[in-house]
Formats: structure tokens, sequence, C-alpha cells
């Protein structure tokens, strides 16, 4: 199978790189710039472009034309300039006439209104005349330039995230159900469809959770939600299929939304060569430093512990939020390197050249509208020559972890349902919130599926899993029989796979395992409520519970209707905080179980604010603060950024970083 490390680490030839550059869409600005692009491109270092993720109405502007004359030149146009093209499918997009001539590509919302042409991502993930028309123009792409010197990667399709309740969507979800249960009396049981007289007599009754009058039945949303998911995937395949017969040698990526929830990428990333990412933290975020850490651990998990690449970054500000902050100077080369720390060998942008036109006309592009002489574009610069040096010393190299924070797609969309008893319990807040402990504590952290081997970690975290599966939960007690550590957080194990609550409201197997004898309520708390544990304040969720003989209550809960009972309790090597605790306490806690499991600090000493990753053999250090930082390392070192030899200290200016190697 070829992998990223085919594009960055070529058998013979070029020296390890690691990909810098970003979506080219040169088809909005006249020919003439192209040259133009093509020398500022050369001055950052840029060696790789991503061409024709919104080409479609260029290439097919009607129904079975191929124009391909201005891509030919652009392909070649790269090659002669030694930059390597991601050749996106541009089927995340379909031109006007398809939606004119066939309506039904069209994807409808859970209310029956029509999703429209005119902006972009409008496709019926199950219309055939859809899939017939992008398998084609897939077909014609690979075979044009599948033996182009320029093409470096697949990219399939664009941040696949389309819902669809319309009438081509009812049909493929009554054969998904059909393959998922077999008989109507299996689906009727598992979707409980006996509460409100919602029993089905006939497949032809089911229908995607359309609008309704009150709560919807939540194992019909559940299951639709994996259903989005396979056929958007089933959609990613088809082309992917396609580009690697024609291609077997060239790898396949799609971009993810880092953290998205239409996308079970723990299903996805086995299907790609390599795992690619867009992430976008807010600049304004005080912790926007960690979220970036964390999309890092996350999709370096998902690509198996091996390289991946940011497909997309800004490199100032986005344009969807409701105030869009630049990257003060510094930042963007922070984050980059960052994400570099955490394994990626690739670096891209959305996009290089700022539009001037279109809905993104006030997004930021590597060649903003101050053009070349702007500060955005000087910094692109540097980075890109900082990549230059790491670039042989870097690629390929892997980060590990001792821990293991577990995450999973069906107990986010079970979760985050109505009919719920808070919600202000939101799944990423508070994976966020785990991970920021960890992070902050200097620990490097992996991602893992409830299900995958754990047995390589001495921690690992569930902040959150309401449902597990069977698999999931002998998984963690093989965990802890084997000699792991495990840490549960609140509304853990509490559902099946069917969204159908366990016996005793956690499953009886894992309430052993963490000595709760009895769970007797769960209370929730307002947002501005807090539980008093004594040394610490509980925030979002509280719990009654009766701890088992033998399980020592580590934090109680203090005054009003739990006085005495356990916030945090241990039995063992399993833990299980039934609150979120104030940032600092959970770290606190954290860092105390991680401690007793082995666990040590990526560095000794750290100051707060700083990161330390290592990659290999290399420790890059990084100051997410304005303020100078000072650091004690270990030894003598080549900081491989300025070659300078480093030894007992050293000293981070604001935003600063440093990539640590052998002295000589
Ligand atoms: C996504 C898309 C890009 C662009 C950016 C803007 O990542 O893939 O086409 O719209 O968002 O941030």
């Amino acid at each position: 199978m070829p992998s990223l490390d085919d594009v960055t680490r070529p058998d013979g030839g070029r020296p390890p790189r690691i990909l810098f550059g970003g979506d080219y869409n040169p088809e909005q600005w006249p020919e003439e710039t192209w040259p133009e692009d093509v020398r500022l491109m050369k001055e950052a270092g840029v060696n790789s472009v991503t061409l024709g993720v919104f080409s479609w109405a260029r290439i097919e502007p009607r129904p079975g034309a191929r124009e391909f004359g201005w891509l030919d030149r652009l392909m070649d146009l790269m090659h002669e300039n030694g930059i390597g093209v991601v050749l996106a499918t541009p089927t995340s997009s379909p031109p006007p006439w398809m939606g004119r001539l066939h309506p039904e590509t069209l994807p409808r919302d859970a209310n029956g209104l029509t999703e429209w042409w005119g902006s972009r991502q409008h496709f019926s993930h199950s219309s055939p005349v859809y899939r017939r028309y992008a398998a084609a123009l897939t077909e014609d792409l690979a075979a044009r330039y599948g033996s182009h010197p320029a093409l470096t990667m697949w990219h399939i399709n664009n941040e696949y995230c389309t819902y669809d309740w319309g009438d081509e969507a009812a049909r493929t979800f009554r054969t998904w159900l059909q393959r998922r249960y077999a008989t109507l009396d299996a689906l009727n049981t598992a979707w409980g469809a006996a509460f409100w007289s919602q029993g089905y007599a006939s497949w032809d009754e089911i229908l995607p959770p359309r609008h309704a009058h009150y709560m919807k039945n939540p194992t019909h949303v559940l299951d639709f939600k994996r259903y989005t998911s396979d056929m958007l995937l089933e959609c990613y395949r088809a082309e992917r299929d396609i580009v690697r017969r024609h291609t077997p040698h060239i790898p396949v990526t799609t971009n993810f939304m880092p953290f998205w929830t239409g996308q079970d990428a723990w299903a996805w990333a086995p299907e790609e060569d390599l795992v690619s990412v867009d992430i976008y933290p807010d600049p304004k975020d005080p912790h926007g430093g960690q979220y970036n850490a964390m999309i890092g651990d996350m999709t370096r998990s998902q690509a198996g512990g091996g390289p991946w690449m940011v497909m997309e970054q800004a490199a100032g500000p986005v344009n969807w939020r409701g105030v869009n902050h630049p990257k003060p100077y510094g930042l963007n080369r922070l984050w980059s390197l960052q994400s570099v720390a955490h394994g990626a060998d690739g670096l891209c942008y959305f996009q290089w050249r700022q539009s001037r036109q279109g809905a993104e006309k006030f997004h930021s592009g590597m060649v903003g509208h101050a053009g070349q002489q702007g500060r955005v574009f000087r910094e692109v610069k540097e980075i890109g020559h900082e990549l230059s040096l790491l670039g042989a010393e870097v690629a390929g190299r892997r980060v590990t972890a001792d821990v293991a924070v577990l995450h999973d797609w069906n107990s986010w969309w079970a979760g985050e349902q109505d009919g719920r008893l808070s919600a202000l319990v939101d799944y990423t807040e508070i994976v966020r919130a785990w991970h920021r402990a960890l992070w902050e504590a200097h620990t490097t952290t992996d991602f893992a599926h409830p299900a995958h081997d754990l047995s390589a970690y001495r921690l690992v975290v569930v902040p959150h899993l309401y449902l597990l599966d069977d698999t999931a939960i002998e998984n963690l007690l093989g965990y802890v029989r084997a000699g792991g550590t495990l840490v549960c957080g609140f509304l853990t194990g509490v559902a099946d796979e069917d969204d159908r609550v366990r016996p005793g409201g956690i499953d009886p197997r894992l309430r052993e395992l963490l000595g709760i004898a009895t769970l007797h309520e769960w209370w929730p708390l307002d947002a501005d409520e807090r539980a008093d544990c004594g040394d610490f304040h509980g925030t979002h969720w509280s719990e009654e519970l009766t701890p088992a003989p033998g399980a020592e209550t580590v934090a109680s809960y203090k005054g009003g209707e739990l006085d005495g009972l356990p916030a945090v309790l241990r039995n063992g090597r399993a833990w299980y905080v039934s609150t979120l605790p104030e940032p600092t306490a959970l770290r606190t806690l954290l860092t105390r179980i991680a401690h007793e499991a082995g666990v040590r600090p990526v560095l000794d000493g750290l100051p707060d604010g700083v990161e330390a990753v290592r990659r290999g053999e290399l420790l890059f250090l990084l100051n997410h603060q304005r303020e100078e930082a000072t650091v004690r390392i270990p030894g003598r070192h080549r900081d491989l950024l300025t070659g300078v030899v480093v030894e007992g200290s050293l000293r981070l200016g604001r935003y600063g970083v440093a990539v640590l190697g052998e002295p000589s």
C-alpha cells in the first residue's frame, strides 16, 4: 500500500521532506497570475499544492463535457517548477446543471427543505445520478493525470459532511437497516419501538428521522448517524477504488474535519492510505494550542501512530466564526511546528491566494490581500524555510504515548440526543477538558477506540463514553486485569449499542470493576452550580452512588443531598470520577494517577505554558505564551532551527519553538 512516506521519503532520489503548501484555486484568477503564483511559491518553499477541489463546473461545464486544457497547463507548470500536486476529485460541489437537470441529486434537510445549488456540498450521497457523474469524472481525471509526473497524492472530495433526509436517502436507509437487522422484529426490538406506538409493520414505513411533533426515537436517530457516515464512506470508496485502479502506487486521502460529528473517523481512516485533517483553532482561544495538540493526537492515532498531514489550516483569520481574529505574529509558526511535533509530515493551508470574490474573500490565504509585502506571507516564507531545515531529520519519525484517551462516535451520537438529563453536557467539551488536563501535565497522549488493543498503554482515560458495547466493556475489563490503569469520567457505560440503558444505570461488569455498589440517581449541575468536593469543585454533573466494599472514596461531596458520597472512587487500578473536576483539580488528579501508573511527563520541571513533545529522538519545545520562558534541558543538544548548540537550559521567546537533536 502506498503511504505518506512515499511522498515525503521516496526511495532513492530526494531527501526526506515535509510537505508544505495549500489548496490552490487558480481557476479563480486570470492565467497571467499563475507565473507570479509559482514564483512566490518557490520563494516560500512550497512543494505541494492541492488542485481541483472545487473545479467540477470548470471541467464539466455541460453534462459529459471535459475541459482539461487549463488543468493540463497547470499540472505541467507545477511539474516544471518542482511542485507536487495533490489532485482532488472535485465531487463535493456539483455544477448547477446537475441540480437543474436532476433535482433528486439535491439533499433535503429534516424539514424537507431542499439544499439548492449556489453554495457547495449540495449532493445527496444516495443519489445514483450524482454517483454516476462523480464516478465518470473521477475515471477521466485518473486516466488523464494518473501518469503525470506532478501527481503525488489523490484527495477525494472535500470534507465529507452532507446529511440527507430526502427520498433518495429514505431508500438507502432502509437497505442499510435491512443489512443491520435482517428482520423488522429485530429492528423494532433494537429501537424499543413499543414506546409511543412506533412499531414498524413494513420497511416502507421507515423514514429518515424527519421533522416530528416531539422528541424522536433515539435509536432511530443513532442509526441514521451511523448510516450517514457509512453512506458518505461508500461515496469515498467508490472514487478511491477508481483512482486506485489507475494508480495503485499513489496514496489516497480525504480531508477530515477535526472532531466532526458526521463521520466516524475510526471507520474511515483504515480506508485511506494516509490520514489528513483540516485544523482551525481560534486564535483568540486561550486554549487554542491545546486544541491543536488534541487534533494532532487524534489524527495521529487514526493514522495508527504514523505520520499524518494537515491538509488545511489558516494563515490568518477564517471567516465562519461570529468574529474572526487574525493570528498574531508567531502564532501561525507555533501551531504549524506544533502539528509537526505531534507527527504531521505535511502542513498545508486553505488556501494559497486569498480570493477577491466569493463567500471566502475574507478568509485568509498564504498570500493575503496585502500580497507579498504582507506580514502573513513573510511568516509563511519563514515557516517554509524552517520546514525545509527540519524535513530530513523529522519526516517519518513517530510519536509514542503511554496514555490513551478513549473516544467513540457512536457514544457521542447516542449521548447528544434530546431527552437526556442535561443539555449542558457537551461531548467535545468533556473530552477536551480531560485532554487538556493531560496536556497541561506535559503528558503525551494518544486517542483510541474503546475496542482497540490498549495493552501498549499504562493509563487509559475515558472522559465520557455513555454508550459502550459488550466488546468494549470486555476490552476495558481485560485491560485492567492485565495490569492497566483505567479512569472513567461520569456517565460511562450507561447504554448498550442500541442505546438501551444497562441494568442498574451502569453496566454491571463496569460497576464491579469501578467499585460502585449502587448508582441511585444522577444529579446534573446547572451552568453556574459547583459541587463542593472538599479540595476542589465539580462542574456539569454529580452522582448519588454507594461504593462497594473495598473501594476507596478518594474525594467526597460536601454538603447538600450527596454529602459524604464519593465524587472520586478508586477500586485498585480502576478509578471513577462522578463529576467534572475544575481544570486544575482534574490536572492534579490525573497527574497523581498517571504517576502511580508509571507515566512520566515528557520533561520534568517544565514551566506552565511550555509544551514538550518527543518525535523519535527529537525533542520539540513550544512556548504557548507571549512571555519568554526558560526551560531546563538534560544534556547538550543542537537546535535544528538555529543550528545553535544548547546545554543546561534554553530560553524560548514569545511563541518560541526549539527542535532539539543530537549536538553534532
Ligand atoms: C474547509 C474547506 C475549505 C474552506 C475552509 C475555510 O476546511 O475544506 O474549502 O472552506 O474550510 O476555513
